[in-house]
């Protein structure tokens, strides 16, 4: 399968990477609209054909499949547009910055026939397959609650990440993505009912704080901040159960903050920070530490095992284990909240 990245900033490096060590995937280019960086890139992986417009990978007919890792502002159209060119598609979360958008994939998919993923990789992360194997057994009952947080004190990438029109919004969109679909993932991707949400920009990006390191977009720029920095939210589930969220870039907080916590009748448990069971036996609480290599997210394992089933996908028709369907489910919860917080009361879906 002839495979060419687009987008070459901070997290193609794990695309990149990930395809040359699949066996059935050439890495046949690399794409960006900086030259300069296509080129350094293309250099640095050896890879053959250096693209500075997505429409000549699409317009190439050797090219089966590609990535893409752009701006959240760019990913329907440039899905929508390689999809109509032929191509299988992995699209970085979010799929796109509305539902509105994320509808018009879901349709490009459909007419198309191709393949396209959407890049939840924390699906993929040892100590997330672990656990849904519990859960899928039935081991921790009906799922009734789970509870997500990632909190940064300082961590507003700035650049395009900052920019509402070319983001979507700020760590809801960015952050709320991954743990939401976690969360919504491991309790068996119920139907949403309706959403409370609240959204803050009360501190900026705090880019005033010296003498502490932060993740910064590849283009980095923190003149331009018009994105949330908190945003927390409550989801409920047709099925009655519910889910209660926070994330930020910007937070009055001791320290950064990750943890995911699934509630059921008959146990719970911790994704992250670390992998735990909670269960009741013998009229004992018993807190049960599976022993395997990686107990919090293994994110190249994750992201080699992404690629690699993106690309068994392909090859076989599916199914994905990340289909467009979810991409824009978890688009629609995204929406809600800003919705709800903008209107001040709860939405109904
Ligand atoms: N899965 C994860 O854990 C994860 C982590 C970080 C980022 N992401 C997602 O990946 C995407 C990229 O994030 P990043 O941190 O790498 O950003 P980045 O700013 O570091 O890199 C983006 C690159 O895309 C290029 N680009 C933008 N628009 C383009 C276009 N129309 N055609 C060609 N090139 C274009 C830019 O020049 C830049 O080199 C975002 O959607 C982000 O949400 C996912």
């Amino acid at each position: 399968m002839n495979v060419v990245v687009i987008g070459l900033g901070s997290i193609s490096e794990m695309h990149i990477k990930s395809y040359q060590k699949n066996p059935s995937v050439s890495l046949v280019g690399l794409c960006d609209k900086n030259q300069t960086r296509a080129q350094e890139k293309a250099a640095h992986y050896d890879v053959k054909h250096v693209f500075t417009e997505p429409e000549e990978v699409f317009q190439n007919p050797e090219v089966d499949a590609v990535s893409i890792c752009t701006w959240n502002q760019t990913h329907a159209d440039l899905a929508i547009r390689a999809l109509r060119s032929g191509k299988h598609v992995l699209v970085e979360k979010p799929i796109s910055m509305t539902v509105a958008e994320a509808e018009k994939v879901q349709a490009a998919v459909k007419e198309s026939g191709k393949m396209l993923q959407v890049g939840f990789v924390r699906r993929f992360g040892t100590n997330a397959q672990v656990l849904k194997s519990f859960i899928d057994q039935g081991k921790l009952g009906d799922i009734y609650y789970a509870k997500a947080s990632l909190l940064r004190r300082l961590g507003n990438p700035g650049g395009w990440f900052a920019d509402k029109d070319r983001s979507g919004g700020g760590p809801l969109i960015d952050l709320g993505v991954h743990i939401i679909d976690s969360c919504w993932y491991l309790m068996g991707r119920p139907k949403v009912k309706s959403i409370t949400g609240h959204v803050y920009d009360q501190l900026g990006n705090r880019s005033n704080v010296q003498n502490l390191s932060f993740y910064k977009t590849a283009d980095y720029d923190a003149s331009l901040n018009t994105v949330e920095d908190l945003a927390n939210a409550v989801i409920t589930f047709e099925n009655g159960s519910s889910l209660m969220v926070d994330v930020s870039y910007s937070l009055h907080t001791k320290k950064d903050q990750l943890a995911m916590q699934v509630f059921g009748t008959k146990g719970g448990a911790e994704l992250e920070p670390e992998l735990m069971l909670v269960m009741e036996e013998n009229n004992t609480i018993l807190n049960v530490e599976p022993q395997i290599d990686h107990r919090t997210f293994d994110f190249d394992n994750a992201f080699q095992k992404q690629i690699d089933s993106f690309v068994e996908a392909c090859l076989t028709g599916g199914p994905s284990l990340a289909p467009v369907e979810d991409g824009l489910e978890i688009m629609r919860i995204l929406e809600g909240i800003y919705q709800a917080s903008a209107q001040r009361k709860p939405v109904q879906l």
